[in-house]
Order: structure tokens, then C-alpha cells, then sequence
């Protein structure tokens, strides 16, 4: 269904939902590959995260909240960094970033891929050492270069001809040799939604590989001699579950490596395929565990390399969404419960579209759970919405809940860890969620909740 300006009744009408969509045999059934691993109902019913029950947390930080189960968040770092242990890996910033996590990730070993001073400004405020940070972006502002530069970041990968100059410029005056990597496009099409299926050529990033600006790109990078052109970069998309695309992608981007191979007599030492490893929002994802999608990616760059005669280079992945995305789950207060005809029931939550934009924004579908309390009533579908002014503002487009559902129980949307808070908005002069990490029975806020004062104090007059 497409969000439509004209209204809710406007849209595609239908109590069945999807077809995958099945009436659940336990409504109160938890699917393991929704939840963060510490994620049970206790005897009451009710979910404990880490060992703490969401009635606690809602009534001590409020509600919505974005809850992080710090334990699982750390146990997918790990099996990242062990599974890709030849390899360096780049957490990916954009899916969810705030100094509490930037410390954990320094602690388990991994890097960071930022993609704005902002972002940047937060890696270094939480200590993360700077040559394990990477800048990205399509359009990095001179300020921007200037004080990755001046912080001495370990990578930044470059999007254009201007960006080239722009670097090479701040290089010189700086009397700085910045390792670099150039973004090509490869034109792959991951199988995902088209707005985050970065590698089909008709796009802002990167330089295209087939049109032969990726080539001119490291040529003029290398004639220069300022900039350290440590290889190449690629990232396909996002949500893709097997490694058929990335082994299209590493073909042809190999393909560019011997190519630069033969004209400059060098081999560039380093590749990186990106992010983009699927994760379960619905029962019917199934995502490959880190060890299987690494065996998987070390055997296509090693066969490529073996027939190109190259050696195989130092690999990087940037994982944003598998690492995060699964360890968080937003914890909603019901606000109203309303059949609509006969059509559907909406569930009206007290956050919405301010807190989870992707299902308005990519289609996105979630699951949801009645989790403050277990249910014997049968199985209804149900569409959770949001509280704000726009008939698009849906979290979770179909969901079985109980018949029971109503004002005042607490509902969980799982796998909200990427995207989520890291793209919330203000909208309605919302103000956006808190986070709440919890480990061992311990509940700490990691990003304070906003208020109204926040919101007035940017406010000038
Ligand atoms: C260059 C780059 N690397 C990594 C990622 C992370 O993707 P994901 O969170 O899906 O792993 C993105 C996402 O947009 C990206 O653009």
C-alpha cells in the first residue's frame, strides 16, 4: 500500500492482510529471531528484557521507548568481529549512534563508519579511537573533511571529482596523506525496497563503474600521488538476506582492481563491500548468521581473486542494521483501540511516524506483541498507528493481537534498534523517545528523552 495524502479510506481495504500473514496458534507467542536474546514473558505475562520488566521500565523512564538489550547488542558485535575476524568491520553510524554505544563497540573490537561531522563529533566524544573511524558521504562539507583530517580518521571514501579536489586541496595545505577509498557503484540491484538499493547506477552515490568514472576516479587519485588510495568501496543496499549480490558486486569491482593492476603496476590493498545483511522484522525473514555470510564472502572474493591473479586483499563491511537493528524493541502505551466497520482494528499508540519513519518512508513492515501481559482471547489483525496528524502514520501495517487489546496495555514493536530513533523527527512537536539500555537487571538511559522545553529552547522568537 502506498500512503496517500487524501486519507486513510482511501487505502487498500481488507481485514485478511497479507497473505504470508498467519492466524498464530499462541498470540502470545514470542518468535525468537524477533527479539533481543534476553527478551521472555515472566509468569505474569509480561516481557523482561535483561532481566527487567517492561512494566518497570515503562513506569520509570515513561513510554515510547526505544529499549536496548545490551548484552545481545554485544553478543552480535562479537560474532561480527569473530566470524569476520580477517576483516575489519565498520559498524555503520547512520543505524543508531550515541556515545554509550560507541564506547561498547571500542570495547568489542569493532570500527566505525560515520557519514557527518555530526556523527563524527560523537564517535570522538565517546573515545573512539580515530584511526578506527571512516568517513562517508555523498556531499561531505570542507569543514567536514577538514576536521576528519585534523582528527586524523583512519579512512575517508570518497563520492566525487569535486570531493577529489576538495581533499587533495585540504591534503596539501595541511601537509596530510589521508588514507582514502573510492565508492563505485557496480550496478547491482539488491533484492529490497528501491529507495535503500544504493548500486544501481541512476543514484547520488559513488562513481559509476560501468561509465568508466570509478576508473578515472583511482587514475587521477594515483597521477596525483597526494591522497593514500587504499582501494575500493562498495555497498550494495540494505535488507539483503543471501550473498549472490555481493558476489556480482565483488566480481565486477575486482574486475577494477585488475584493471588498475595492469595500467599502474600496483595492486590496491584493501576492498570494502559494505553493509546491508537482512534481519528478521516479520516471521518471514531469515537472515544468515555472521559465520555464514562470512564463509560465504571470503569464498567469492578468494575464487575472484584466485582467477584475476590478485591477492587477496584486506577486507571491511560496514554493518549497521544486523548489529543494532535486532538487539532494540520500542515499548508503546495503547492509547485507543478502534473497529473501523468491520474493515480493520487500529491500535493507536502514543508515538508513531516521529519514532519509526520506515514503515511510511520504505514500506517497511514490523511485528508488534502485547507486552505487558498475556492474553486467552483469540487473535485479531490489527494495524498499529501512531498519534500524529497524517493518515500514513503507521508502525506496524498488520499485526495479530489479542481480541482484548486496549487503553492502557503496553505494546512492543521489535527490530526498531536501526533507523528508527536514528531518523526520528519532531513531527507534531513530538518530542523523541529516550533510550534505555539494560543489562543483568540494571535499566540506564543512554539518550535522555526530549521534551517540550528542548523543543522551545530552539525556538527563538
Ligand atoms: C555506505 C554504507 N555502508 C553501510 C551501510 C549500512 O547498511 P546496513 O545498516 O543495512 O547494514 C549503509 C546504509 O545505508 C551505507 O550507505
Amino acid at each position: 500500500m502506498r500512503a496517500h495524502e487524501a486519507g486513510a479510506l482511501h487505502a487498500e481495504v481488507g481485514h485478511r492482510g497479507p497473505a504470508w500473514l498467519r492466524t498464530p496458534e499462541n498470540v502470545n507467542a514470542l518468535l525468537p529471531q524477533l527479539w533481543p536474546r534476553t527478551v521472555t514473558r515472566d509468569d505474569a505475562g509480561a516481557l523482561t528484557i535483561g532481566g527487567v520488566s517492561v512494566h518497570d521500565l515503562a513506569s520509570e523512564f515513561g513510554t515510547p521507548v526505544y529499549v536496548l538489550d545490551e548484552a545481545d547488542f554485544r553478543a552480535r558485535c562479537h560474532e561480527f568481529a569473530e566470524s569476520f575476524a580477517d576483516a575489519d568491520l565498520y559498524y555503520a553510524g547512520k543505524a543508531f549512534l550515541c556515545k554509550a554505544v560507541v564506547r561498547m563497540l571500542a570495547e568489542e573490537g569493532l570500527s566505525l563508519d560515520v557519514c557527518s561531522g555530526g556523527e563524527l563529533a560523537v564517535a570522538l566524544a565517546a573515545g573512539m579511537p580515530p584511526e578506527r573511524i571512516g568517513l562517508h558521504g555523498n556531499n561531505k562539507s570542507v569543514d567536514e573533511l577538514e576536521r576528519a583530517l585534523d582528527a586524523g580518521v583512519g579512512r575517508i571514501v570518497l563520492d566525487s571529482f569535486q570531493e577529489i579536489d576538495r581533499l587533495t586541496e585540504i591534503a596539501k595545505r595541511k601537509n596530510k596523506t589521508p588514507k582514502v577509498m573510492i565508492r563505485a557503484t557496480v550496478g547491482v540491484e539488491a533484492h529490497t525496497h528501491e529507495y535503500i538499493a544504493t548500486a544501481h547506477e541512476d543514484q547520488k552515490f559513488g562513481f559509476s563503474l560501468a561509465g568508466g568514472a570509478a576508473r578515472a576516479a583511482v587514475d587521477l587519485v594515483m597521477r596525483q600521488g597526494i591522497l593514500d588510495l587504499r582501494g575500493i568501496h562498495s555497498h550494495i543496499g540494505s535488507q539483503i538476506f543471501d550473498t549472490d549480490a555481493f558476489e556480482v558486486a565483488a566480481r565486477r569491482v575486482l574486475g577494477l582492481q585488475a584493471a588498475i593492476r595492469d595500467a599502474h603496476g600496483k595492486e590496491l590493498p584493501e576492498l570494502d563491500l559494505g553493509g546491508g545483511f537482512g534481519i528478521a522484522y516479520t516471521s518471514q525473514d531469515d537472515p544468515r548468521s555472521p559465520a555464514e555470510l562470512a564463509d560465504g564472502l571470503r569464498r567469492i572474493v578468494k575464487e575472484d581473486c584466485d582467477a584475476l591473479g590478485l591477492a587477496v586483499p584486506r577486507l571491511s563491511f560496514e554493518p549497521g542494521r544486523a548489529i543494532v537493528g535486532p538487539a532494540m524493541f520500542t515499548l508503546y502505551r495503547v492509547g485507543t483501540v478502534k473497529d473501523v466497520d468491520g474493515i480493520r482494528t487500529y491500535v493507536s499508540v502514543d508515538g508513531g511516524m516521529s519514532d519509526n519513519i520506515r514503515t511510511a518512508l520504505y514500506d517497511a513492515s514490523y511485528s508488534a506483541t502485547l507486552a505487558g501481559r498475556a492474553s486467552a482471547e483469540k487473535a485479531i489483525l490489527a494495524r498499529v498507528v501512531g498519534k500524529h496528524c497524517e493518515a500514513g502514520d503507521v508502525v506496524v501495517k498488520d499485526e495479530f493481537l489479542p481480541a482484548d487489546v486496549q487503553p492502557g496495555d503496553l505494546l512492543a514493536v521489535p527490530g526498531t534498534g536501526a533507523y528508527c530513533r536514528s531518523m526520528a523527527s519532531n513531527y507534531n512537536h513530538v518530542p523523541r523517545p529516550p533510550v534505555v539500555a539494560v543489562r543483568d537487571g540494571v535499566a540506564r538511559v543512554i539518550v535522555r528523552r526530549e521534551t517540550e522545553a528542548d523543543l522551545l529552547a530552539l525556538d527563538v522568537g
